[in-house]
């Protein structure tokens, strides 16, 4: 049996024999007139400034209170899924519903690393006290990205840790949200790689072991640029004092908010290798990981699009490429191909002082 069915026949117990787990110690929250069971270590519909209208995803949705708090937050236009494997879990939410007369919530069984779900169907995703039970939580966050709309975004209570993993796992203490917990560093490194931004988390951090956090990020709207982007997006790049030819040659994406263009990033194609350019965030939209998560995109559409292999020129953002497991080569051993871009020739070409770098993207 692996540790995901153990969660699973663990919850099941639990909701059936109407125990508590770790903290909560059959704790329950009232909707209405109804007492719903909680497993939860924390109120994530409280930070999700959850509006009208809102279609919200909530990953382990357990018995559903948080389910019900959002449905009651949305009102009747706003719709609600709860995504939950354990049946015993989704029949106690479904009765819970069909008790409190919802019609905009629906519970689906599935698993948080595979959700059951469209892609960029959700405003906003909810979970409590679940992410730390899975093993593969990248794949969990990478779902979550998935299925968001662009500006999208998470609201996550969670159990993270201060210190030392434990140094021997016990199927309890996973299952009682303790032993799968990982630092802020960890957690923040999960959702970096995906391509989240504006990442907060916040709560009362103990000097050593586990504690609840209120974990906030988004997803940020980043879209092919479209010829009427052009002028704003040669602003970001003079701004930056970073070179405008060669434009034409270069596939664009941009980064949107509220309406503003307010980040770009291009490559130029050159049989499987890509150079990648242009990479700016205006100086108000500094400082909340938007420049990484622009990059982030960028090689998955490369990949996608089979290149094998990036290269970038810079005088600005060598540390950042670097975090992202990009490796300094000499100009003089860039592929001759590229030899061709604005970039290496001409007036408008980066300056001698630029540094190169690459990454292998398959
Ligand atoms: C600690 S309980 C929290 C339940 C609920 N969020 C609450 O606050 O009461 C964990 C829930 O997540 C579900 N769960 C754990 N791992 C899961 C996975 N990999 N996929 C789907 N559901 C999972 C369990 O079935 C259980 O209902």
């Amino acid at each position: 049996m692996d540790v995901r069915e153990r969660v699973q026949n663990y919850y099941g117990r639990r909701i059936t024999q109407n125990q508590g787990c770790c903290a909560s110690k059959g704790e329950t929250g009232r909707v209405g007139t109804l007492e719903v069971p909680t497993y939860g270590c924390g109120t994530p519909t409280r930070f999700a400034d959850l509006q009208p209208e809102e279609t919200v995803l909530d990953l382990g949705s357990g018995a559903g209170l948080d389910c019900f708090r959002a449905a009651q937050a949305v009102g009747e236009t706003g719709y609600v899924i709860g995504v939950d494997m354990t049946p015993e879990m989704l029949k106690r939410a479904r009765a819970g519903a069909a008790q409190l007369g919802l019609l905009n919530v629906e519970f689906r069984e599935g698993y948080i690393e595979a959700l059951p779900v469209e892609p960029g169907s959700v405003d906003a995703i909810l979970s409590n006290c679940v992410v730390n039970l899975s093993t593969d939580k990248t794949a969990v966050l990478r779902e979550a990205y998935r299925v968001l709309r662009a500006g999208g975004r998470l609201a996550i209570s969670d159990m993270v840790r201060v210190g030392d993993a434990p140094a021997r796992v016990t199927d309890e203490g996973w299952c009682a949200c303790e032993d799968g917990a990982e630092t802020v560093a960890q957690y923040q490194a999960r959702l970096q790689e995906v391509g989240f931004a504006g990442i907060s988390f916040t709560g009362n951090a103990p000097e050593n072991g586990t504690y609840s956090a209120q974990i906030r990020a988004t997803k940020p709207a980043i879209r092919e640029a479209s010829p009427a982007d052009r002028q704003a997006i040669e602003a970001l790049l003079e701004g930056a004092d970073l070179p405008t030819d060669g434009l034409g040659a270069t596939e664009l994406l941009v980064l949107e908010e509220n309406g503003t263009v307010m980040g770009v990033v291009g490559f130029e194609p050159y049989g499987e290798a890509a150079l990648l350019r242009s990479l700016v965030v205006a100086p108000k939209g500094r400082g909340g990981g938007l420049a990484w998560a622009l990059l982030v995109r960028a090689l998955t559409v490369l990949r996608a699009r089979g290149f094998t292999v990036a290269y970038v020129l810079t005088t600005t953002v060598p540390e950042l490429l670097l975090k992202h497991g990009f490796t300094e080569l000499s100009r003089d051993a860039l592929p001759e191909a590229l030899g061709a871009s604005a970039q290496l020739r001409g007036a408008g070409a980066c300056p001698a002082s630029a540094r190169a770098f690459t990454k292998q993207i398959v």
